[in-house]
């Protein structure tokens, strides 16, 4: 089906950050997104990509983009109102006021800022687990007068890898009553330049401004229903979840790590084979529909004692999935494990480019 659709061309707002990068790797050998229109800063605009951009990926900048000229992040800049979709990559203190401003001029934008996760109009999507919040954007529409556009926002990106195995397990044993989550968040998670050299090397950072409140709220919204009419969430509908978050930064370049314990409202919980027998078993509605990005395996569950890790485990189906290990009992609650997710890959622009294949299957893009 995939093969068939016709070329949809994007812009990428942020597109020299970090995130940006990621949505510039992932998007130059799309099937069918085309790049059309780049923006960031006036600091940037009207300069060449690869003039003003400093590429960190491992791969060259692709040749069409490094001549391409960088835009103003307005919806009026050359480019942006032929796109069927926006994909941003703005920091949060200037996301706000553009993001809305595309949308104003009937864009359809997939925003990885934390500005309007929490808005009750807008869905908070990670791919692998919700992508049945969509159908809000109906309703948001409606509310705001619109006809084509329409806002989605991705997870923070240490919730995305959590609230993966966190499904797969309320999906195949009923719901999770106790969250108890410590991450390692890789440097990356911050942005360029993002923390100094002398804060991070040899250290381990115990704050993350704002971070550890994202995971326990997100994760109720993510984790919750649509309401029978489509215009709103439940959040964590069946019964309330409680989570606590401890969150700290390493000196990891790519990978958020967390440990995490959980305790089922069921009794007795499920073992330790069960558990790990769930998370081989899960499959998403992103791999049902077949959507480009969607990774074969949406948890790859690791055997060995010392998996996983940042370094050998990232890159894992393309950094699309998320990876457990470790799974055994836990004395205080019922089961712990060990998660790691690529922070800038499905913690952000292949979450955001997912959600628009999603979006896209399922006629929400024209
Ligand atoms: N890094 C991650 O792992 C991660 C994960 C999930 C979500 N996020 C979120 O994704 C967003 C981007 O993060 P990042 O890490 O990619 O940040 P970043 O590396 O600092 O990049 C920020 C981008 O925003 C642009 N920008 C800054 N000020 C602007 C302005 N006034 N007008 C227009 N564009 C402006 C920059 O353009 P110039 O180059 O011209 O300054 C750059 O393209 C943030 O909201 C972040 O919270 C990040």
């Amino acid at each position: 089906m995939t093969a068939s659709r016709k070329e949809i061309k994007v812009g990428i707002l942020g597109a020299t950050g970090t995130v940006g990068q990621r949505f510039i790797e992932l998007l130059s050998t799309h099937p069918y997104f085309k790049i059309h229109a780049l923006g960031a800063s006036s600091r940037s605009a009207g300069k060449r990509y690869a003039e003003v951009t400093k590429w960190k990926l491992a791969t060259t900048i692709p040749k069409d983009v490094a001549e391409m000229v960088i835009q103003e992040c307005k919806p009026d800049a050359p480019g942006f109102a032929e796109c069927g979709v926006v994909f941003s990559g703005l920091d949060h203190d200037v996301a706000g006021e553009i993001e809305v401003a595309f949308r104003a001029a009937e864009l359809v934008v997939f925003s990885n800022a934390k500005n309007y996760r929490r808005d009750p109009i807008v869905p908070l999507m990670v791919p692998l687990v919700n992508p049945h919040h969509l159908p809000v954007v109906r309703h948001q529409q409606s509310l705001l007068g619109l006809k084509k556009g329409y806002l989605v926002t991705n997870a923070n990106c240490s919730t995305t890898g959590l609230v993966v195995p966190l499904a797969a397990l309320e999906k195949a044993f009923g719901p999770i009553k106790t969250v108890l989550v410590t991450t390692l968040q890789a440097i990356s998670g911050a942005g360029y330049p993002g923390v100094s050299s002398l804060d991070i090397l040899d250290n381990v950072v115990p704050h993350i401004g704002g971070e550890e409140e994202k995971i326990e709220w997100e994760t109720a919204k993510i984790l919750g229903d649509v309401l029978p009419d489509s215009t709103g969430y439940e959040y964590h509908a069946h019964t309330p979840m409680t989570i606590s978050a401890t969150t700290t930064r390493v000196p990891v370049i790519d990978g958020h790590t967390a440990s995490v314990s959980v305790q089922f409202v069921r009794s007795p919980a499920p073992s330790v084979e069960q558990v790990k027998q769930a998370l081989r078993d899960f499959t998403c509605e992103a791999q049902t529909l077949g959507v480009p990005s969607a990774p074969a395996q949406a948890i790859v569950l690791h055997e060995a004692p010392d998996r996983p890790q940042p370094r050998l485990d990232r890159d894992l189906h393309n950094g699309a999935c998320v990876s457990v290990g470790r799974v055994r009992e836990c004395p205080v609650l019922d089961i712990k494990f060990i998660c790691l997710v690529d922070n800038v890959r499905l913690g952000a622009a292949t979450s955001s480019v997912m959600n628009a294949e999603i979006a896209v299957e399922k006629g929400y893009i024209a």
